[in-house]
């Protein structure tokens, strides 16, 4: 039996809910049936913002390459972490959030309990082959009442969610194309990262993962 006559229909991907701790879960497979359009409107996006590789605070090159769409952005320089209306590469605003992430981010975050989520920002995140993202807390936003949503595309990833202290122990977990992350309230400020990326390849994005985080951030 092939997985057609399995699931019926192989247009209609399997969804299921796998809750982390108080606050946070994540929606396996969310993102699937409008995979087509997301990735249509991050190639939009990219052709307007090229992804880059912003400087840490402390002079650091970070590995994961950047890019924004939204009314704001996150950018790192040696000034520190800020969320900027204007992309520093080209002195224009961001690219305008495209409505397929729109919908997306909100009707995520309204499955995991949060209704009303409206992000401005999303973050675009590109891990290539031996790529991480160290752990750290998301915590530039002003109104931290409101969740994060995290959205895995191409290759898969072990996500670490820790604590609300960086030494807490952390779970990996791990995230697939199509899958979301939602983390807000009493979860919304722990410690998270990504660890090193395997080298392979996905049909989607070859061997490229990249994450859209959606927040709102003013
Ligand atoms: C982030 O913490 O900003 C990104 C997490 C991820 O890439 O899954
Ligand atoms: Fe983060």
């Amino acid at each position: 039996m092939n997985t057609a006559d399995l699931f019926g229909n192989v247009t209609s991907p399997v969804r299921w809910d796998e809750p982390l701790c108080d606050g946070a879960v994540v929606l396996r497979g969310f993102a699937l049936a409008d995979e087509t359009a997301l990735l249509h409107a991050l190639d939009a996006v990219v052709m307007q913002t090229p992804f880059r590789h912003l400087i840490t605070p402390g002079g650091f090159r970070m590995s994961v390459g950047m890019t924004n769409a939204g009314s704001l952005g996150w950018v790192s320089d040696r000034r520190g972490y800020r969320y900027d209306p204007v992309d520093p590469l080209s002195g224009k605003p961001w690219p305008g959030l495209p409505e397929a992430f729109l919908q997306l981010a909100t009707a995520a975050a309204a499955h995991a309990g949060f209704a009303g989520f409206v992000p401005d920002a999303c973050l675009i995140n590109r891990y290539e082959a031996g790529t991480r993202l160290s752990l750290h807390q998301d915590r530039d936003e002003h109104d931290l009442g409101q969740p994060i949503v995290s959205v895995s595309l191409g290759m898969p990833a072990v996500f670490l969610f820790g604590g609300r202290l960086r030494k807490d122990a952390q779970v990996r977990v791990p995230l697939a194309h199509g899958d979301v992350v939602v983390w807000g309230g009493p979860a919304r400020l722990r410690y998270h990262g990504v660890m090193p990326l395997k080298p392979g390849y996905h049909e989607a994005l070859g061997g490229v993962r990249i994450n859209l985080t959606f927040r709102k951030a003013g």
